[in-house]
């Protein structure tokens, strides 16, 4: 009987995270019993953790966060390290790991820090992969839904006037290549990753990117961040504006003034 898996999201968005899209692309890859959590909150944790009492193999599928794991995960790995010691648990551990900035390698420590994870629950590290440019999945899924339902459009409107259905459908599909060959990297590295999660074995640590040239990928998150700058606070905020950060905050001292 094939042991069950259970993927974490760790992402702490509620929505529309690369995370929760990467889990659910591992899930359709991986065989046998899946269960699906989402770690945002301590009230996650129950359970999470009665899922991986018992299970064989657990993936973790996260952002990075300033170089490493993202902050609320940390309380959670630990009451995770008290019931795998006290219960001898051996889970397998995989990690699925995205990152804003282009390279996949940047996710090195947050591999590092799930290993040592590992080495102190008494569980065993099978490694997994880190994807750079990970928010261009999010840019990626927006536009094959949007252009699937523009060739819906099209083919009706072909149809309508009796034009050519084809030509629709073709130019969907080429864009749809066009994606497909940005991805290709992590599309290949995400199956090689099933596969091993499929036969427990070691899959080593992987890093793979979005296939951009890297000069094109920064002036696109350039332009991205100043839009998204201007739309929530106006550009130059920080410099120009009257709001001071640490205006409304208190500094508690060691004698609780
Ligand atoms: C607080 C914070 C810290 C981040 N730190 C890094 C970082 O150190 N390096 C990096 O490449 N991306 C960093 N990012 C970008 C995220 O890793 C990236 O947006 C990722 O795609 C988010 O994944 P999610 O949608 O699954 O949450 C950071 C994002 C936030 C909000």
């Amino acid at each position: 009987m094939m042991e069950k898996t259970v993927l974490i999201n760790c992402s702490p968005k509620q929505k529309l995270s690369v995370s929760g899209f990467l889990m659910k692309c591992a899930g359709v890859l991986i065989r046998g019993k899946k269960e699906y959590f989402h770690l945002r909150t301590p009230a996650d944790y129950p359970a999470i953790l009665q899922a991986l009492k018992g299970a064989g193999k657990v993936v973790f599928v996260t952002p990075l966060y300033v170089d490493s794991i993202p902050s609320h995960m940390l309380p959670f790995m630990q009451e995770m390290e008290e019931l795998c010691r006290g219960n001898g648990l051996r889970l397998k551990v995989y990690v699925i790991a995205n990152n804003g900035f282009i390279e996949g390698k940047q996710n090195e420590p947050l591999m590092q820090v799930m290993e040592n994870f590992c080495a102190r629950s008494g569980l065993t590290w099978c490694g997994g992969i880190g994807i750079g440019g990970g928010v261009m999945l999010n840019v990626e899924r927006i536009m094959i839904t949007v252009m699937f339902g523009l060739m819906l459009l099209n083919v009706l409107l072909s149809a309508v006037q009796g034009g050519d259905v084809l030509d629709a459908v073709l130019s969907f599909g080429k864009s749809l290549l066009g994606l497909v060959i940005l991805a290709c990297g992590i599309i290949a590295f995400g199956i090689r990753l099933a596969v091993h999660i499929n036969r427990g074995t070691d899959a080593g640590k992987k890093y793979t990117r979005i296939m951009l040239p890297s000069f094109v990928f920064i002036a696109f998150a350039d332009i991205f961040f100043i839009i998204v700058s201007v739309l929530q606070g106006g550009i130059f905020r920080g410099w120009l504006s009257r709001f001071q950060p640490d205006a409304g905050c208190s500094i508690i001292t060691e004698n609780g003034k």
